[in-house]
């Protein structure tokens, strides 16, 4: 349900509940129960302390350079950026320490590979977690890793489909409407979540050309040069996919 200014002086009671309990318990729901042994590493993602996970990937680093060294190797090489717990086999899973990463990795400190050697590069859902000017230099190293021809493919939540809805109320691509109020649906999507930076398709696809890409393509869930498709079924509602390539030359 959307409300207007004009409607604001005569909300129920119960909506005014629900938005204090929402903005007094952060997301709105309880709090996760304590973590328990096995669980404990799976949940480290979400815990963990950026600090520490930095910490640990910094004291990793000789160690991941030579991991990288030995993937340099594989053929073909996939790279699997920001892979968190959705860990792809085939490909080289990298990430922050504390996740199924092949090799702990910072991301913003580069990408651990040579130039030119990987066939391609796949991240979803870890490019809004870096600030925008990372996130370009990001891609930038993505292009750099990759051979002549090379493709990366990338994920996102689909800011603009967000935003479409929050203008359109009818328009329920995005469900905003399970929040204490709309506006603080979009708040969810661009602040919660440790999220830095929002992308809509023209963004993203300009980023890309901007970064040197020679072709870049909005994809469907699976759908793209890429086969077969590394995308997350999880991920599929919600999620902008777009696919550039490098150039051969
Ligand atoms: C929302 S999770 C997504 C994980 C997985 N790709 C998925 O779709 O479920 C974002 C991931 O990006 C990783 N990430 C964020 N910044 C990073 C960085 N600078 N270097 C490496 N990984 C990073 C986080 O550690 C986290 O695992």
């Amino acid at each position: 349900m959307s409300i207007t200014v004009d409607d604001a002086g005569s909300l129920p009671e119960e909506r005014v509940a629900a938005v204090r309990a929402y903005l007094i318990a952060g997301a709105g729901k309880p709090p996760p129960p304590p973590i328990k042994g096995g669980a404990l590493l799976r949940r480290a993602p979400s815990w963990a302390p950026r600090a520490v996970r930095n910490v640990g990937t910094r004291a990793l680093r000789s160690h991941s350079k030579r991991l990288a060294v030995e993937a340099q190797r594989r053929s073909p090489l996939r790279l699997h950026l920001g892979c968190g717990w959705m860990y792809k086999k085939g490909w080289v899973n990298i990430d922050l320490f504390l996740t199924t990463a092949d090799i702990p990795w910072n991301l913003v400190t580069g990408i651990p590979f040579k130039t030119g050697s990987a066939d391609a590069v796949f991240h979803e859902h870890m490019l809004e977690h870096i600030s925008r000017w990372e996130g370009f230099a990001f891609t930038q190293e993505c292009l750099r890793v990759l051979k002549p021809g090379g493709i990366l493919r990338i994920g996102v939540p689909d800011a603009g489909m967000c935003l479409d809805s929050y203008a359109n109320p009818n328009d329920s691509d995005w469900d905003l409407d399970k929040w204490p109020t709309r506006m603080l649906g979009v708040q969810a999507l661009f602040y919660q979540s440790d999220h830095r930076a929002m992308y809509d398709a023209v963004t993203l696809i300009l980023m890309c050309r901007a970064a040197g890409f020679a072709e870049v393509k909005r994809r469907d869930f699976s759908e793209g040069w890429l086969q077969p498709s590394p995308d997350t079924p999880e991920r599929r509602e919600g999620t902008l996919y777009v696919e550039a390539r490098k150039g051969s030359d």
